[in-house]
């Protein structure tokens, strides 16, 4: 099987990672070059870990690097069985690749999105069989996060749902769980107003960003704080989910605070950009 996975960002990565190991063979289309090598070092450097961990031999390493092609052009996919997009959380950006895709993949089995938020039926309108093209939400880390959401616009067919599915669960090895198109589906939707919560306490002198953070790991037993989670996912997509949210909903929990505006508009995106609430440039 051949997929092609849109954008090697931080999701496009590990999607790509995952989909390597589990001998799909993959074709990432990343626009900037500089992304691209991160996303090589990022891939070398999980697979390294995978086998220092014993979770991986040697030659498994090697069979799935060879499985990676990196390219800058879209068209680069044709032939693919599948696609799965993760480029940057933009509408419009969005449903111009899938109109692009619907003509370079006229026989592919699905057309996915990773979208954290935008509704899938809005990526679908664009392209000529809307039944084929549905939300597949991998999380953040890939590698180690076992979710995916299935997400059905109106339009999508139960063949696509079932294919898809099967693809994520038995060939990636993940554990699914559906739900309808509305914007954030069921784990965004309950995640972002938590976040934003967050930083607007931070923001209002409640509490240290360490205490609000501490909290909630000792408190609740979450892996990570509100704030350093925010820095992971990154505060640039954040922002987008949150605007996506209060798009469809109009509820306050999902406005955007102030501070979230400023650091996006100062370029402090969180761990990517070595910089948010926390300091990564060590
Ligand atoms: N790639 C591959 N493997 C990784 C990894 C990465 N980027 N980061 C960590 N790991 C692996 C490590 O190898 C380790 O594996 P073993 O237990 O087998 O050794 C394991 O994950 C734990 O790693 P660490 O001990 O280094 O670090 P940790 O225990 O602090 O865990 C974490 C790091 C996995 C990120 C953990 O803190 C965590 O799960 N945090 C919460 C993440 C989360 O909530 N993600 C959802 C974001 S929301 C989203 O994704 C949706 C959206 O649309 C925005
Ligand atoms: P990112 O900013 O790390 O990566 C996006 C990449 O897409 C960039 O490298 C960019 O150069 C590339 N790109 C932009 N336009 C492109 C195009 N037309 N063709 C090819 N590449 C293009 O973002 P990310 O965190 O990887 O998020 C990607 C998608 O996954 C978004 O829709 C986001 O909402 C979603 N998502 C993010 C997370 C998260 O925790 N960050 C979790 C789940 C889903």
């Amino acid at each position: 099987m051949r997929v092609g996975v849109i954008g090697g960002g931080l999701m496009g990565s590990g999607i790509a990672e995952v989909c390597a190991r589990s001998g799909v063979d993959v074709t990432v289309v990343e626009v900037d070059p500089g992304h691209a090598e991160r996303s090589q070092q990022a891939i070398a450097k999980s697979l390294d870990r995978g086998v220092r961990a014993g979770k991986l031999s040697e030659e498994d390493r090697a069979a799935a690097w060879d499985r990676l092609v990196y390219t800058a052009q879209l068209e680069d996919v044709e032939g693919s069985d599948a696609a799965i997009e993760a480029i940057i959380e933009d509408e419009s950006a969005k449903r111009d690749l899938f109109k692009r895709l619907d003509q370079i993949l006229p026989d592919a089995q699905f057309l996915a999105s990773n979208t954290s938020s935008v509704p899938i039926m809005k990526l679908g309108a664009g392209t000529s069989k809307p039944d084929r093209v549905l939300g597949l939400h991998f999380f953040n880390p890939v590698p180690v996060l076992p979710l995916v959401e299935i997400v059905h616009s109106i339009m999508t067919s139960d063949a696509t749902a079932v294919v898809a599915r099967e693809f994520a669960e038995k060939t990636l090895g993940k554990e699914c769980i559906d739900s309808q198109d509305r914007a954030g589906f069921v784990v965004n939707a309950l995640l972002i107003p938590y976040l934003l919560s967050a930083i607007r306490m931070f923001e209002s002198g409640f509490a240290s960003k360490e205490d609000i953070d501490d909290g909630m790991k000792l408190g609740c037993a979450h892996p990570m704080g509100p704030l350093r989670l925010s820095d992971l996912i990154g505060l640039d997509t954040l922002l987008a989910v949150s605007e996506s949210l209060y798009d469809e909903f109009r509820d306050p929990s999902s406005v955007a605070p102030a501070l979230l505006n400023r650091m996006v508009e100062a370029g402090l995106l969180g761990r990517k950009s070595g910089r948010g609430f926390y300091d990564y440039s060590n």
